[in-house]
This record gives structure tokens, C-alpha cells and sequence, in this order.
């Protein structure tokens, strides 16, 4: 069986509701998964959420519910937070399912039997909220920890430990033959540079249950669950492993009764650049230990600030991708925070910048070219498009080959610059052009077909193009120009594809204008 194009998300803890971080992370996922399919790739995208650990168990405690039935509340919220912002995930995965819990256990198991697990006691600092061990590295010269650790504890621990040590030349090796393994390059460089500068610690893989309780139980001590990442790492496998993957069942023994699609290993992780140490040096010694292949990519995604300043609770700036959605379109907002974002760069919200954008790339870009070009279509010819001219043709083939040599290298923020050039192009010929003026000299009619078939044509390969970006907008540009199925497929952006004398649909605005 061909193996599929397999691409995650971080999985998001379930202690509050979900902001324009996991928003964004998403739909950068979505953009990817839905640009491959265009291109013909069978594309397998899974999301979901990290159920078990402290920070959830304390909110279920804040919340005065059992944490099993704050996750079930909770789930629901994100579950229609995925339809909200139009993903196309083929699975969502919660840490609490069996079928991930089962697999957490077997490779437990078999690491443990294999050697790779020792017991130690600790005593040291321990930060609560960010559920870690610290140590003398941690510290600032003043003695304190970074404040996003929270109030930093010493505890005296017995704990399992999962020896990391063994493997740290291999993976620098790794990451040094392996460039495109963590992008962008200078997460890689990060990545390089910490492995090279200091000597990995082993991982502290359990928490006794007389300290925390909210978690998948060891297999091999019963006084003890599991790490909350050593068992959310493991969902980019054990979903896999449930379907009956092959190569994951072939390691792992027999989970699921049949064989199912071929899916590992990740042909991307999206993740964020706050946890790319889990991602891409515990989760690739995790790998190894079990025998598995390693992700292709790891593709490293800058944070979000509102107004220049972290979002908080408790500051009260958190962007509520809900309501921008509900206010502005789904479209709109995947557009501003693809636009504004290259992968990699950290990000900065501003209401005046989304509204900007909104108004001058979108209402008056490419809202007015397919207004004006539907418009103009049925004013002028009742809609009946005209002979085939290429007067366009080299500008919208150099926009198509760019746009998809950009979406091969993930390279998002860069198509949609190309596909606006399009847009922009296509805009400043309605102008030299003036079809309106035409339209009143009938000597000029072939002069007047010739831009009006240029400008409907053009559209219609914007559709195609923008369909991974704006799939609602790309399928509505189709319908006006009077074509019922999905523009979803980059091998129609190819010019010619409206026949003369098709007749198109009515006009609409796309992105109607807004009084302040
Ligand atoms: N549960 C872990 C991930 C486990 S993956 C096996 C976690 N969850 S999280 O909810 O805190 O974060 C989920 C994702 O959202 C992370 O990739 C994180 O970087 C991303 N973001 C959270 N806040 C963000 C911004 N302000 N901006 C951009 N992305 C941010 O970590």
C-alpha cells in the first residue's frame, strides 16, 4: 500500500478554551494538508488533545469537576473549534481513549524489558506548573528561575528514568546529515547548538501517584503514572497503530487486528518553538529506542503577541479566534494569520492590521477583480464567455509555477505574495483595459471580449490557487463564475479551462466592505 502524506499538529491541553495560537497552528496544518491533496498527494492530518497532567488535573480541581469529565466538556469546545476554522483532519485523537492509552503502555513495556528504563531517587527543584525538573543550569545569576516556570519547589523524588545520554552523538550526527529534519534553519541551529553545548539529563518519565493521579498508569510500577509527554508524543503513533499501520504494528506487536493505511513515519510535525526540545530531541530518542523510523520534518512555528504583549488570562488580551470568525469570516482570519506570519517568525496581533489587510488585500483586491469581472461578464455578453485569448496567460502560469514550488517547501506566506501579484496583475488590467469604456464603441467589441475573458479566466485560476488558503472563498469564486464542482485540484489551474460560451453565475461580494 503507497504510503500517505502524513501531517500533525501539537496536540493542545485541555485546560481552557482554545486561542489565536492553537488557531493558528492549525490552520497553517490545514493550509499544508489541503495544498498536497491539491496536488494529488492522499494526505492523512491528524489533531487533538493532551488530556492528562497536572496543569489539567488542577484546572479540572479550579473547575470543581472530576478531570475525566472536564476533558469530556472541554472536548466538545475543541472538537467544534476544528469545524470552526474549516480543518480537513481525517482523525482527532484524545489522550484519554483507549487506543492511545493501550499503546502507551505496550512501548512502556517493551523499553522497559529492553533496558532502556533505570529507578532513581531525585531531590532538586521542581516547577509544578510546567510540570518539570530543574537544575543548577536552569538558574539565572541571581538564583532565580525564569518566571515561566511559575514557583519553583525542591522535592525529593524515587522515579523512573528514561537514559537519553546514550544517544546524544547519534542525534547530533542525525540532525547534521539530516537538514531539512527541523526547519526553519535557524530552529535547527537552535537545536544543534544545545545538543552540542550541553550533556542531555535522562528523562524523568513518571510522577508518583501520591502527587498526581490524572494519568495513563505505568505498566511497570503501579505507584506511579505515566509523564504527561512521554504519553502525548506517543498520540503521533498509537493513531497510526490503531488503524493498523504497518510499520507501527510491525514494532509494536499486533494493535489493531487488520492492516491498515500506511501512515508513519510523519511527513511533518507542526509544532510550536516552545516545545520544540520535546519534538525534536525526547521524541527522537523515543523513536530510536523503539526501533522506529523518525519524522521527516519538524516545521517550527513562531508565537503570537497581542499589541506587542503576551497574551493572558489575566492581562485579559487573548484573541478569541471565535469571535474574529464569527465578525469576519473563516476565511478572513486564516488569510490574515497566513499572510502576516512567515513560519518560523514570531507574530504580532493588532485589530487595526487584521482590519487592514481585510480591507485592502481581500474586500478591494480580490473581492472587487471578481466582482468587476463577473459584473462586467453579465452586463456586457449575458454572461456568455467570450473566445479564448492568452494575454494574461504568462502572468497566471508564472503565478501557478511559483505558487506550487512555494506550497512543496511550505513556504506559505511567500504563495500567498505570488498569488496576490496575480490578483494585482489582473486588477491594474481591468484599469488599462477599461472594459467599461469599451462597452460603449461597438468597433471595439473583440477588444472588449479579449479582457473579459482574460479577467474570468484569471479568476478561476485564483480559485484554484487560494483553495488550500480559503477553501469557502476559492469554492464561492467557482460558483459565480457558474462552475459546480471543488476547486481543489492544482492541475486545473492550467489557462483555458473556461470554455467559450459557458455561461457563468451571478455576482456576490466576497468580502463585503465594513463601515467603521
Ligand atoms: N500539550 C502540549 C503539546 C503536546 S504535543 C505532543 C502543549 N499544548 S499547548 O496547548 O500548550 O500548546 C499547543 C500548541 O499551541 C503548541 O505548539 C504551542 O506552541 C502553540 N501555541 C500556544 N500559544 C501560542 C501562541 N501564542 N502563538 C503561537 N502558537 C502558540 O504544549
Amino acid at each position: 500500500m503507497t504510503k500517505r502524506f502524513y501531517l500533525t499538529t501539537a496536540i493542545d491541553y485541555v485546560n481552557g478554551e482554545p486561542h489565536l495560537g492553537h488557531a493558528y497552528e492549525k490552520i497553517i496544518a490545514d493550509v499544508i494538508a489541503r495544498a498536497w491533496r491539491s496536488m494529488g498527494e492522499e494526505v492523512f492530518f491528524l489533531t487533538g488533545l493532551d488530556e492528562h497532567g497536572q496543569k489539567v488535573q488542577q484546572a479540572a480541581t479550579a473547575a470543581g469537576k472530576t478531570p475525566q469529565a472536564y476533558c469530556d466538556g472541554l472536548a466538545d469546545v475543541w472538537k467544534s473549534f476544528v469545524k470552526k476554522l474549516d480543518l480537513t483532519n481525517n482523525d482527532f485523537v484524545r489522550t484519554t481513549e483507549k487506543r492511545h492509552q493501550q499503546v502507551v503502555q505496550a512501548i512502556l513495556a517493551k523499553l522497559n524489558a529492553e533496558g532502556h528504563f533505570y529507578q532513581k531517587e531525585y531531590e532538586g527543584f521542581y516547577s509544578p506548573k510546567e510540570e518539570t525538573f530543574l537544575t543548577e543550569k536552569d538558574r539565572k545569576a541571581d538564583g532565580s528561575f525564569d518566571e515561566s516556570y511559575g514557583e519553583v519547589i525542591r522535592l525529593k523524588e524515587q522515579n523512573y528514568y528514561f537514559k537519553l545520554r546514550p544517544h546524544q552523538d547519534w542525534l547530533i550526527e542525525y540532525l547534521e546529515q539530516n537538514p531539512s529534519f527541523v526547519q526553519p534553519e535557524s530552529r535547527r541551529n537552535e537545536v544543534l547548538g544545545f545538543l552540542k553545548n550541553d550533556t542531555l539529563e535522562d528523562l524523568c518519565i513518571t510522577r508518583p501517584v501520591s502527587r498526581l493521579n490524572w494519568g495513563i498508569p505505568f505498566p511497570i510500577d503501579s505507584n506511579y503514572v505515566t509523564y504527561v509527554w512521554f504519553d502525548a508524543l506517543v498520540n503521533y503513533i498509537s493513531v497510526p497503530a490503531s488503524l493498523g499501520d504497518p510499520i507501527v504494528n510491525k514494532e509494536l506487536g499486533a494493535i489493531a487486528a487488520s492492516s491498515g493505511p500506511s501512515l508513519w513515519p510523519a511527513d511533518i510535525h507542526v509544532i510550536g518553538k516552545d516545545i520544540q526540545k520535546f519534538h525534536a530531541v525526547y521524541w527522537p530518542i523515543m523513536l530510536k529506542a523503539m526501533g522506529l523510523p523518525l519524522p521527516r520534518q519538524i516545521l517550527v512555528h513562531g508565537w503570537w503577541q497581542k499589541d506587542g504583549a503576551k497574551m493572558s488570562k489575566s492581562v485579559g488580551n487573548i484573541v478569541d479566534p471565535v469571535s474574529v470568525i464569527n465578525e469576519w469570516g473563516v476565511d478572513a482570519f486564516r488569510f490574515y494569520v497566513v499572510r502576516e506570519l512567515d513560519i518560523g517568525a514570531d507574530g504580532n496581533w493588532t485589530d487595526a492590521g487584521f482590519r487592514s489587510r481585510y480591507d485592502s488585500e481581500l474586500a478591494n483586491g480580490l473581492g472587487n477583480l471578481l466582482n468587476r469581472s463577473v459584473s462586467m461578464l453579465r452586463k456586457y455578453r449575458n454572461g456568455a464567455v467570450p473566445p479564448l485569448s492568452n494575454v494574461l496567460a504568462s502572468d497566471a502560469k508564472k503565478a501557478v509555477n511559483d505558487t506550487r514550488k512555494l506550497l512543496q517547501e511550505n513556504r506559505l506566506q511567500a504563495a500567498l505574495v505570488a498569488i496576490w501579484s496575480l490578483v494585482n496583475r489582473a486588477n491594474q488590467y481591468v484599469e488599462q483595459t477599461a472594459p467599461f469604456k469599451l462597452a460603449k464603441d461597438p468597433e471595439k467589441a473583440a477588444q472588449l471580449d479579449e479582457a473579459l475573458y482574460n479577467l474570468v479566466e484569471v479568476c478561476r485560476i485564483l480559485a484554484v490557487l487560494l483553495w488550500p488558503f480559503l477553501p469557502d472563498t476559492a469554492s464561492k469564486i467557482y460558483l459565480q463564475l457558474g462552475l459546480q464542482q471543488t476547486p481543489n485540484r492544482f492541475s486545473e489551474a492550467q489557462w483555458g479551462g473556461l470554455t467559450p460560451g459557458h455561461i457563468i453565475g451571478m455576482p456576490a461580494p466576497l468580502f463585503p466592505k465594513k463601515e467603521d
